[in-house]
């Protein structure tokens, strides 16, 4: 039996949870957690609100509400969304509650009377007309390092790099658009390049004894080939857990900082609320304990490289002593149809609202069985319907269903007796049997979506089983080999009831009443659980089948156009390179085997030359006669269809989809440079 300590990342109450979130960090958690308590482990799941930081307090702005207003409605919310989706967090706390601010201060006193904690003048983006510091995502820019354009002031969400807010190239507010002017203000430090050498040994440690994912141990090695600096944990903001010392009025602890902690303070409360206020140190701070924190690409630099760093330093510093992280699983994200989840865009569908529409686990199944483990994944529309329809239903549900159905037509609904068993037979037994080792072994290793996809595959086996062992003919000529049959098929809907336990609860616990049997350890859950004459419970349909017409609906309302990226931005002097003339067309003619192209020779100035046009199915050869256009007249020349291109033409697509050339009035002579 272990000792475990599960987390996932405590989302920011600030809006709804979507798919992507679940896939990222709490279904593989949920899905493990609740393998491990069947497995008889020892296993706490903890999760609750990030409510402060600048994400909550621009939402608020938005909204002209207090920060208080948001984090309670959303706290609220995703709480009862993750309920709905049959997430079975043992807590799921928030970080406004007494217990984490006083562990938060806890933390900070220490590291300060430590002497670890360096002031130091910086300088901070001001706004002056809001007479504010602004802080972390109140300010937009250029990225120093990657050169991406939405990056924040202290960080980069595209190549994930942390930096000094000067850094920052061509800063913008985000409250107003201004560029912010830099004011001097101080703050407190964190040595984290004093805990470089002590991480890259922790890390490769763990990696050595528990496997640390490819993507995980690739974004760490970055961090420490750039070296970690010191980190300023401090901010200027109002809303926040106020820093306790003299003279720091107006500072807040950086929201990172005390969010990590939020783990610990969440196990305090859970521990609390069971009466029992000491057991959350059996924990936290039992070197028996293994730690588990499942995130999302995101967060890892805060839970393998800033959460461990602050621990040593407790570590370093205090009687007690925390245990680290034994793994982070991190995952990628999930993208929706294609594209990139996004609120503004209207882009993507929250968890609320899914399950208004269907019911949690056709969801999880389909999310399980692509979770985004080792690169990005989609989720669509089409595939969830399928995945329903095709597997749940058509497996699953099928095998289920035929099976009780026959038994309680045959058998007086009770489990028949197991008697000389054939080579198939046998064969089935056996693997059934194998099953729960074999899951057991890809769930520890976190391999969630092989371990689902496993799972199916113990249910077309079954569905095999029953179609090569005809019972509807045995029951005629055999009604001995026939019982044999059902029971084996009984046992393998036990066996896969619990395998499947972990991914599709709320299914499942029909299944155990329709078997009338209780769940039984993981490991034993493969072995003859039903005992010959044990009556069974009623049966009922377990999956339906989603039509066309509801998904389509679903598709339908997604945004037919949604804004564009931003154009990548060029300097005048790009735009000067392209040379745009006008040119006169002379002659005009299709060119066989293709349908699209028109080979056109035209006069620039006094040059001519031969272009190849793709808009043959947009002009007959003789309506371009005379045509002044406009054409990228040093564009290299290219082979088409075996003919010379010496430039292009430009033209635009019209809501027919038909070509429109551009063109411009006789009066403009040919070779004159548009600008
Ligand atoms: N709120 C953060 C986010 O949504 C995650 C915080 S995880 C914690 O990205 F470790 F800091 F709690
Ligand atoms: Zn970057």
């Amino acid at each position: 039996m272990e000792k475990v300590l599960v987390t996932s990342a405590l989302p920011y109450a600030n809006g709804p949870i979507h798919l992507g979130h679940l896939s990222g960090a709490y279904l593989p958690a949920d899905i493990y957690v609740r393998y491990k308590r069947l497995n008889g482990d020892d296993i706490i799941y903890v999760c609750g609100s990030d409510e402060h930081g600048v994400p909550i307090t621009i939402s608020a702005d938005k909204e002209k509400v207090k920060p208080n207003v948001i984090i309670d409605r959303y706290h609220e919310s995703n709480k009862n969304a993750f309920t709905k989706f049959g997430m079975s967090f043992d807590i799921y706390s928030r970080t406004s509650l007494p217990v984490h601010h006083e562990t938060a201060k806890e933390f900070f006193t220490s590291f300060h009377k430590n002497n670890l904690l360096v002031e130091k003048k910086t300088l901070q983006f001001y706004d002056s007309t809001a007479n504010m510091f602004l802080p972390d995502r109140y300010v937009e820019g250029t990225c120093p390092k990657c050169g991406y354009e939405e990056a924040r002031s202290d960080e980069c969400e595209k190549c994930g790099s942390l930096y000094e807010p000067n850094e920052l190239i061509n800063p913008k507010s985000k409250i107003n658009g201004s560029t912010p002017e830099l004011k001097e203000t101080s703050h407190w430090y964190f040595p984290l390049g004093n805990y470089q050498e002590f991480l890259e040994k922790y890390i490769d440690e763990m990696n050595q004894k528990y496997g640390w994912k490819d993507n995980v141990l690739q974004y760490c090695k970055g961090w420490f080939k750039d070296g970690l600096k010191d980190r300023a944990v401090t901010r200027d903001l109002d809303w926040g857990i106020k820093v306790p010392l003299e003279g720091a009025d107006g500072k807040v602890i950086y929201v990172w900082f005390e969010a990590v902690l939020g783990y610990i303070s969440a196990t305090k409360k859970l521990f609390e609320e069971r009466g029992n206020p000491e057991l959350w140190k059996d924990y936290w701070q039992n070197e028996k304990t293994k730690y588990v924190a499942f995130i999302g690409k995101d967060n890892i630099v805060f839970h393998t490289i800033i959460f461990p760093a602050m621990l040593k330093a407790w570590n370093d510093n205090n009687e007690s002593k925390f245990i680290f992280p034994q793994n982070v699983p991190a995952n990628e994200f999930l993208n929706f149809e294609g594209k990139k989840f996004s609120k503004s865009r209207g882009w993507g569908i929250d968890v609320a609202e899914f399950l208004n529409l269907f019911p949690p686990d056709p969801l999880r199944y389909t999310l399980a069985s692509n979770l985004p483990e080792n690169k990005d994944t989609d989720f669509y529309w089409k595939e969830f319907q399928a995945k329903n329809n095709n597997e749940l239903a058509d497996i699953l549900g099928n095998f289920i269903n035929r099976t009780f159905i026959f038994v309680s037509k045959h058998f007086d609904n009770s489990v028949p007796e197991r008697k000389n068993l054939s080579e198939m037979d046998k064969a089935m037994v056996e693997l059934i049997e194998s099953y729960p080792a074999k899951i057991s072994n890809l769930l520890e290793n976190y391999k969630v979506k092989d371990a689902v996809l496993e799972m199916m595959n113990l249910g077309r086996s079954a569905n095999k089983y029953f179609n090569d062992s005809e019972p509807w003919k045995s029951i005629k000529s055999n009604k001995e080999e026939c019982g044999t049959t059902l029971n084996i098929c009984l046992q393998a809907i036990y066996t896969l009831a619990e395998m499947f336990s972990p991914v599709i609860p709320f299914s499942t616990e029909k299944v155990f009443k329709m078997l009338n049997a209780t769940q039984t350890d993981w490991l034993n859950s493969g072995k003859n659980n039903l005992p010959a004459g044990h009556k069974l419970g009623t049966s009922e349909i377990l999956f339906t089948k989603i039509e066309d017409e509801e998904i389509q609906k679903q598709i339908d309302k997604l945004p037919a156009v949604i804004e564009e990226e931003k154009d990548e931005e060029i300097t005048y002097e790009d735009f000067l390179k392209t040379k745009l003339k006008i040119a006169k067309i002379i002659s005009a003619e299709k060119i066989k085997k293709s349908d699209k192209l028109l080979r056109l020779q035209v006069e620039v100035g006094k040059t001519k030359k031969q272009i190849i046009a793709g808009i043959a199915k947009s002009y007959q050869p003789e309506e371009l006669l005379n045509k002044k256009v406009v054409v990228v007249n040093n564009l290299k020349p290219a082979k088409l269809f075996g003919e010379l291109s010496e430039g292009m033409i430009l033209a635009v697509e019209d809501a027919s989809g038909k070509l429109n050339v551009l063109s411009v009035d006789e009066n403009v002579k040919s070779g004159t440079e548009v600008r």
